[in-house]
């Protein structure tokens, strides 16, 4: 190593923060601005308890939101409990209880979040060759962050409450009386499922699951074949990652303002 450089840290010795000339804060500030903003919607629709499921006199039709499912609350709309009610309702547990933790651990835990957060919130470190507040690295070999390693146990289940939301989104196309009909609401409950396996498939723990363990491609033409389609996702990973929290909060904004009367849903069929 040579003399400029700290033997404890192996950091270079420089008296600035950081040598870069460029607006390398402006990454972490919008990372900060967009993952808080979308905590705090998250957070205040999760726990309103109302305006989930469109059921107002004379609709036909019923459109229930990604965050309320599966909604298993004795406190759901009938309507809107596909897969039964166990939960009390109580005003601090949500109606999708059962779903939401884990689907906030597989984000929490996912690649692209951690490099985001861990940039932006704790600045560990804002950027790259800029230099970070902290003293110590221990990157994620201890507890807490230990526990990202679970990612890929995450990845299973995210990938069955997607399952659900699917659902969600084709029984949206079955009118109260068993016809079928569709309006802009069902356009935005497939987009936003289709984004959402785009975003579950082009996991990296997905592309590990599908291409890893493996000696010889060769051998295994169609999982061969398989990571190289995950993998051209995994690539997107990061814009699926941030287009996927913009449908989740549009999907939910729309459901709620309909639910609300705000505004009707405009039918196309039925
Ligand atoms: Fe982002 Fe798995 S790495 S969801």
């Amino acid at each position: 190593m040579s003399s400029t450089t700290d033997a404890s840290t192996g950091r270079a010795q420089i008296s600035e923060r950081t040598l870069r000339t460029d607006r390398w804060w402006l990454s972490p500030l919008l990372n900060v601005a967009g993952l808080g903003a979308w905590v705090i919607y998250a957070t205040v629709r999760v726990f309103m308890q109302s305006y989930y499921f469109t059921d107002l006199p004379g609709q036909q039709y019923s459109y229930l939101t990604p965050f309320y499912s599966p909604c298993f609350s004795v406190g759901c709309t009938p309507e809107a409990s596909h897969f039964g009610q166990f939960l009390p309702d109580w005003w601090w547990l949500p109606y999708a209880a059962i779903s939401l933790p884990f689907l906030l651990l597989f984000r929490l835990t996912c690649y692209y979040y951690r490099k985001a957060y861990y940039r932006a919130f704790y600045l560990s470190p804002p950027a790259c060759a800029v230099a970070e507040p902290h003293k110590k690295y221990t990157g994620e070999t201890r507890f807490p962050l230990l526990a990202q390693n679970l990612h890929r146990y995450f990845f299973y289940f995210a990938g069955l409450v997607t399952l659900v939301n699917t659902y969600d989104a084709v029984v949206a196309f079955i009118n109260k009386d068993g016809s079928f009909g569709f309006g802009l609401g069902n356009i935005i409950l497939v987009a936003n499922v289709v984004l959402l396996w785009l975003y579950t498939i082009s996991c990296h723990s997905c592309r590990s699951i599908i291409g890893g363990r493996l000696n010889h491609f060769s051998k295994h033409p169609v999982r061969y074949k398989l990571w190289g389609q995950v993998s051209v996702l995994n690539g997107k990973h990061m814009q699926l990652a941030w287009t996927t929290l913009a449908s989740l909060a549009i999907t939910d904004f729309y459901i709620m303002a309909v639910s609300a009367g705000w505004w009707g849903d405009p039918r196309i069929v039925g």
